[in-house]
């Protein structure tokens, strides 16, 4: 029965219009909106046939049905039917692990009430989907060694099938099972060479047709092996200096207690043998996956959220784990999931259905994290943003010119480069209107004198992280705000028709 409460508020959570992170849209969604709905968007640089750094089979087996049956419906309504996808295959998939692993009260009650659920399983990562994969992969390893058959064909297939599509999925895949699979090889799969035969038929034959059908969805003449093309950018360490470079110990000391919450304070390693130790899937996982991730220079949360349901399937409480430690991981859940599950740059994808029905002319976003163009379901659109040329924020790639179905993402950009882009469009003539966080009111009135900024919608739950500033108590506000943006001079005209 509380179960099904912690659920359903999960549930709840986890149809809430939050954005975490771009690569939930941009690496997803966003693909699949412009393949079924032939609508105009933005592909980002792993999915343009010159790169095909990403396959698109676990975006096509995942998501596919949805975008197949619920094309026409409100792109805000196919988020949450997302989401809600999302949130539901994860309950199947811990609930499969913990009845294949071992069930214990404490990894249930963890899983069900930690945010990482509600907020992070349900949003369209990646990472989401390697969870799932990963959990049903650790139960077949667990059934392997466990249940001493000599043969295990079936789940052979199913292994070969999994790990093929992990890796698929994301190149990381395999660094969450090399000590396991170690393992089990040494265990099962040494003894059994008709087992591993089968597995080696299933995983060569998914590779094949992966990258075959790759190839065709790519539409190129030479064979596309998406995962080899990611990993030989990755281990550029120049390209990863793009996304940002970490200290080793990152995930160690600030994502993995980030991840887990209080109830690190409350469960102890289990004291066992060691060769119990050694047949502990989940916690050979764990071991894999955060030594192996740690040599990459790029560390980010998401990257460990496979970690999660393992990490609380290993847990144990101590005495001290009672009324209090429950209170403390409720409340520290609650709130996280309020934050990144209801708040945290929700007034993009609100304001973004608000006007699902506004004639779009130019839209300028700034401060804010990119708007996932294909909620605009608009054929024509044309979405530009700011490039780099030596660390020194442009917009050369922003044709002014064009004055209708124009989305400009300016990211973070600087005052001077807004200002430099709305003269630009208003110079032509552009309906101009700028979406842009409370947080940053101060910056805007800097341009006062230049331009007159007319508030017409705005979303108050709207939670921007970003730019909050000591000194400026604006920028603590909540909200996003679209405004019609005139050139001052005009304003006279603008307030004479208002009246009129
Ligand atoms: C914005 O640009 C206009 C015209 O290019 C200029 O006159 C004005 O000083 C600029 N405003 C700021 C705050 O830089």
């Amino acid at each position: 029965m509380r179960w099904f409460i912690w659920a359903a508020l999960g549930c709840l959570v986890a149809i809430q219009p939050s954005y975490i992170h771009p690569d939930e849209h941009f690496q997803s969604l966003e693909i699949l909106a412009i393949k079924f709905g032939q609508i105009k968007g933005s592909i980002p640089w792993e999915f343009d046939s010159a790169n095909a750094a990403r396959s698109f089979i676990p975006l096509y087996l995942n998501y596919g049905f949805i975008f197949k049956f619920f094309d026409h419906v409100r792109p805000r309504l196919l988020l949450s039917i997302v989401r809600l996808q999302n949130f539901l295959t994860y309950l199947w998939a811990y609930k499969f692990a913990l009845a294949h692993i071992g069930h214990s009260y404490e990894a249930d009650f963890l899983i069900s009430t930690s945010y990482i659920t509600s907020c992070y399983q349900s949003h369209s990562f990646s990472n989401s989907l390697e969870t799932v994969l990963l959990l049903v992969v650790l139960s077949l390893y667990n059934d392997l060694i466990r249940l001493r058959h000599k043969r295990h064909c079936l789940e052979s297939v199913l292994l070969g099938i999994t790990i093929a599509l992990g890796i698929f999925n994301r190149i990381t895949f395999p660094v969450f099972i090399v000590v396991p699979s170690f393992i089990v090889f040494w265990q099962f799969y040494r003894k059994s060479l008709f087992s591993l035969a089968v597995f080696t038929a299933a995983l060569l034959c998914s590779i094949a047709a992966f990258i075959y059908t790759d190839t065709l969805l790519y539409n190129s003449t030479h064979y596309v092996i998406a995962p080899w093309n990611n990993l030989r950018y990755n281990l550029d360490v120049s390209n990863l200096a793009q996304h940002g470079l970490h200290p080793w110990y990152t995930h160690f000391l600030i994502n993995l207690p980030q991840l887990v919450g209080p109830s690190i304070l409350f469960v102890q390693a289990p004291r066992r043998s060691l060769r119990t130790l050694a047949n502990n899937m989940p916690l050979l996982s764990i071991y894999s996956g955060i030594t192996l991730l740690s040599i990459f220079k790029h560390q980010e949360l998401r990257f460990l959220i496979p970690l999660a349901p393992l990490f609380f399937m290993c847990s144990h409480f101590r005495e001290s784990w009672n009324k209090i430690g429950v209170y403390i991981w409720i409340a520290f859940n609650l709130f996280m999931g309020i934050i990144m599950g209801c708040l945290h740059q929700s007034g993009v994808i609100r304001l973004l259905d608000a006007m699902r029905q506004d004639k779009l002319e130019v839209h300028v976003w700034w401060k804010t994290y990119s708007p996932p163009t294909w909620m605009y379901a608009n054929k024509n659109l044309v979405a530009s943003t700011t490039n780099f040329v030596n660390d020194t924020e442009k917009v050369e790639n922003v044709d002014f010119s064009i004055v209708h179905d124009h989305v400009v993402d300016l990211k973070g950009c600087d005052t001077n480069l807004l200002n430099y882009t709305l003269t630009q469009f208003l110079s032509q003539n552009a309906q101009v209107a700028l979406l842009a966080p409370k947080s940053v009111s101060s910056l805007l009135n800097l341009l006062n004198t230049t331009f007159r900024f007319i508030p017409t919608r705005s979303s108050n739950l709207h939670l921007d992280l970003d730019h909050i500033d000591i000194a400026d108590s604006a920028s603590w506000s909540m909200g996003l705000i679209q405004y019609n943006v005139i050139r001052n001079d005009y304003a006279h005209y603008y307030t004479s028709i208002v009246n009129n």
